[in-house]
């Protein structure tokens, strides 16, 4: 991952480069960024993040059940075959999705096939928000929603996700530190 940019070099950045940092804070949906590039200046990592979500939460529904549907099942097939994006490797790693009993593992296609049942798209949780067994409870506890709600918490966890994906690549600000110097 390359080095935190500080919010002054984020404001300053040539847009290709912008896009090439950030078009992966919203799962393979690249072209979020581009509606993000075009809010600079940004005050805040916050606002940085609050910038993806709300690109995502105003576009059309057909685009944002696209979005959702870009998510890998967690402990799923993709990350069983190593083709995760490096963020979702990432964050499947920190609960520890990479290393799971083979008990586990059909727990969580048992949870993943049935939630692909009943709405048509992958279970998504901020996992780095939740541990393994909260991210099984999750799953089990909103099968129980109406595919409408579900659709709402799936775009606000993915939100969840971008921003810490966006904290990740936002150093602390060190403005004041600068302008001292
Ligand atoms: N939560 C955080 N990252 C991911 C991901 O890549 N896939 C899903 N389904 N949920 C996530």
């Amino acid at each position: 991952m390359p080095t935190a940019l500080s919010l002054n070099e984020l404001n300053a950045l040539p847009e290709a480069e912008f896009l090439e940092r950030f078009g992966g804070v919203l799962e393979h949906s690249p072209r979020y960024a581009e509606a993000v590039v075009a809010g600079r200046p940004y005050t805040s990592a916050e606002a940085v993040a609050g910038a993806f979500y709300r690109a995502a939460m105003g576009d059309d529904q057909h685009a944002q059940l696209a979005l959702i549907r870009a998510h890998p099942d967690l402990a799923g097939k993709a990350a069983l075959a190593g083709e995760l994006t490096a963020e979702s490797a990432g964050e499947q790693a920190s609960a520890g999705l990479d290393r799971l009993t083979p008990g586990e593992y059909a727990e969580f296609h048992r949870l993943n096939a049935a939630y692909h049942e009943k709405f048509e798209m992958p279970y998504v949780v901020c996992v780095r928000e939740h541990g393994k067994a909260g991210i099984l409870a999750g799953a089990a506890e909103r099968l129980g929603h109406t595919p409408e709600q579900e659709r709402q918490r799936a775009l606000y966890e993915i939100g969840r996700i971008a921003r810490l994906r966006v904290l990740d690549l936002i150093g602390p600000d060190v403005e004041s530190d600068r302008g001292n110097a």
